[in-house]
């Protein structure tokens, strides 16, 4: 049996972030994690950071990689109907934008860090059970060499994405779940090319949607909208550079290709799990919510709940007040929501949907004129995209 002050399931963003909070406040807490710390590192996901997450990191002395290796993009181009508009988010702003950095990168540093300060995380754990959460929480699990171990803890950060056991944890009679599955996915890429944009592209396109980011000078990242059912297998590297060419066409541009060496797909769908506590169980990040990947907000939500998180925990095991563990649900969801309609709203902004009647599609193709050539319109996504302050 081990003891420590926050017991916490799950070394993705959220986890590792809230281990690193409390670390930094004097506290103590354990990491469980199924995967191992090589599979953590090479997964490929997100890679757009809203400015405060990029700021956090860089405060709290995990952002100097992060500094010498990100992108900063000061906008972003919308590209419909075969033209480019951009979207100056610094300009809409007052100066924010957003960094390129890759999210296996910011686990790297974060796991790192944790490690260099002596902290106790376990990789390749399996079996993670919760028990006694409303009153005095224990996890059980069963170790890399098939020992069955313990952890007692005052408080739970339940951080284990979509599928884990934390949300579960919670009684069906004591939460309430809201989802909207979208009837599409988005197809992957990472091809070995140099950039061709300076900036991300999000393309409308009547085939679907497709979007240009980028990792390196000689890695692009890309993804278009698929069926979420398709196999990667079905695409041969022409029939994919086809499609991305087809959906970003218009004023000369070509994509720059080059042999395409990763490949997924991603089904879409929008998830809110509410309240984010029971008793003293609190979870964060994907394990309570899930947002399309549009507005690129899901690592940055999960970074943002767990600011918030951090301090409650803190100011509870310091003081005993616990106002800001019993408000933190309150507080993370109002952010949430609006991040859902953000994510909804550029997701239906830009992808095709089968039952489109010819309408819905004008209405589209009015909506993105009005947010590339009405100043108030831009600034609204501009500001949503580079992420409201953390409050
Ligand atoms: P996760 O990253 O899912 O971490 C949860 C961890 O818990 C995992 O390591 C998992 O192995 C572990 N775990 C699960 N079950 C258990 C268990 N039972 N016991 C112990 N451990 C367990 N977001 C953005 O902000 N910007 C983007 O540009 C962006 N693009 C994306 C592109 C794609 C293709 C995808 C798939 C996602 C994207 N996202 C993006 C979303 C982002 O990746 C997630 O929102 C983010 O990973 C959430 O972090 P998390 O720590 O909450 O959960
Ligand atoms: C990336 C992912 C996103 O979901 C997005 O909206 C922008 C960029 C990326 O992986 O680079």
């Amino acid at each position: 049996m081990t003891r420590t002050q926050v017991g916490i399931i799950g070394a993705g963003p959220a986890g590792l972030m809230l281990s690193h909070l409390l670390h930094l406040a004097g506290i103590d807490s354990v990491i469980l994690e199924s995967r191992s710390r090589r599979a953590i590192e090479e997964t490929i996901r997100a890679g757009v950071l809203e400015q405060s997450t990029v700021d956090l990191m860089v405060e709290t002395g995990v952002g100097d990689r992060l500094k010498r290796e990100g992108f900063l993009h000061h906008g972003f181009e919308f590209r419909f109907e075969g033209h480019g508009h951009r979207i100056d988010l610094a300009a809409l702003t007052g100066g924010r934008s957003i960094t390129v950095y890759a999210q296996h990168e910011v686990l790297k540093d974060l796991i790192q860090a944790r490690l260099d300060a002596g902290a106790d995380i376990r990789f390749d754990m399996r079996d993670v059970a919760l028990h006694d959460v409303a009153t005095s929480p224990r996890i059980t699990f069963t170790d890399r060499d098939g020992r069955a171990g313990e952890l007692a803890c005052e408080l739970v950060g339940g951080c284990d994405g979509s599928y884990g056991v934390s949300r579960p944890a919670i009684p069906h009679e004591s939460r309430r779940d809201y989802l909207r599955i979208y009837p599409f996915g988005w197809f992957g890429i990472l091809a070995e090319a140099p950039p061709s944009s300076d900036e991300l592209i999000y393309a409308r396109h009547e085939r679907g949607f497709a979007l240009i980011s980028t990792r390196s000078q000689e890695v692009q990242r890309m993804y278009f909208q698929c069926d979420p059912s398709d196999n990667v297998d079905n695409w041969s590297e022409d029939r994919i550079w086809d499609e991305l060419q087809t959906r970003t066409e218009g004023d000369g541009f070509r994509l720059k290709e080059g042999r395409i060496f990763q490949k997924n797909i991603v089904p879409m769908r929008s998830f809110v799990c509410e309240p984010m506590q029971y008793g003293r169980l609190f979870i964060a990040g994907d394990a309570a919510h899930t947002v399309p990947p549009t507005g690129a907000k899901g690592l940055n939500l999960a970074v943002a709940d767990i600011f918030v998180l951090a301090r409650a925990m803190e100011r509870y095991l310091k003081s005993g007040a616990d106002d800001g563990l019993q408000s933190y649900s309150a507080t993370a969801l109002r952010r949430i929501w609006r991040a859902q309609h953000f994510s909804w709203w550029m997701t239906s902004m830009l992808h095709r949907f089968e039952e489109a009647t010819e309408f819905d599609r004008r209405r589209q193709l009015a909506e993105l004129d009005l947010v590339t050539s009405s100043e108030a319109a831009a600034r609204t996504v501009a500001e949503n995209y580079v992420g409201l302050p953390l409050t």
